[in-house]
C-alpha cells in the first residue's frame, strides 16, 4: 500500500471560529501524521497558482478573496493513502451536503466557507507541496505508534 503525503490547508473561516485544534485532532486521531505546518497569509499570487483550476468559474473572485481574507494553517500530513483517506475525512464540498462524521459535514454550513482543503490525486499533492512549502520544511518521519495504527498487510 501506498505511504503517502497529501496536503491540507485549514481555511480562514476555520481558524477564525477556533476549530483549527478540532480538525487537527480529528486527523491525528485517525492515525494520520502531521510532517509539516505553518500558519500562512495567503498571497493573491499564491491562491491563484494553487486554485488555477478554477480560474474559469463563476465562484473564483470569491474564492480568491476568501483564502486571502485571513491566515490559513497549512498541513503536510503522511499516511497510507493519505490522499483519499483525507478526501474522506474532509467531506462533500458543501457542509449542508456533506456526511455527519466528516469535518465539513460536522463542521459547516457553506460550500465556500468550507473549512479545509485537501489535494484530490497524487499530481495535485506533489503540486500543491511544492507550492506551499519550502525544501526543508516536511520532515517525512514514521511513528513507532504506526505499529498499532496498521495492520501488516497494510504497509
Ligand atoms: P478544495 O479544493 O478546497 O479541497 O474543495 P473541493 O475539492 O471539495 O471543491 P472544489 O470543487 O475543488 O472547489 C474549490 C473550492 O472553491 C469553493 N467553491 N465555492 N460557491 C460555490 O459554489 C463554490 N464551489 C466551490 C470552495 O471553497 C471549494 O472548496
Ligand atoms: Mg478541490
Amino acid at each position: 500500500m501506498p505511504m503517502e503525503t497529501t496536503f491540507l490547508f485549514i481555511k480562514p473561516d476555520a481558524v477564525q471560529r477556533g476549530l483549527a485544534g478540532n480538525i487537527i485532532a480529528r486527523i491525528e486521531a485517525k492515525g494520520l501524521t502531521i510532517v509539516g505546518t505553518k500558519m500562512v497569509q495567503v498571497s493573491p499570487e499564491l491562491a491563484k497558482a494553487h486554485y488555477a483550476e478554477h480560474a474559469e468559474r463563476s465562484f473564483f473572485p470569491t474564492l480568491l478573496a476568501f483564502v486571502t481574507s485571513s491566515p490559513v494553517i497549512a498541513l503536510a500530513v503522511r499516511g497510507v493513502n493519505a490522499i483519499s483517506v483525507c478526501r474522506n475525512l474532509i467531506g462533500a464540498t458543501n457542509g449542508q451536503k456533506a456526511a455527519p462524521g466528516t469535518i465539513r459535514g460536522d463542521l459547516g454550513m457553506s460550500a465556500g466557507n468550507n473549512l479545509i482543503h485537501g489535494s484530490d490525486s497524487p499530481e495535485a499533492a506533489a503540486k500543491e507541496l511544492a507550492l506551499w512549502f519550502k525544501a526543508g520544511e516536511i520532515q517525512p518521519y514514521d511513528r513507532t505508534i504506526n505499529n498499532w495504527v496498521y495492520d501488516p498487510s497494510d504497509l
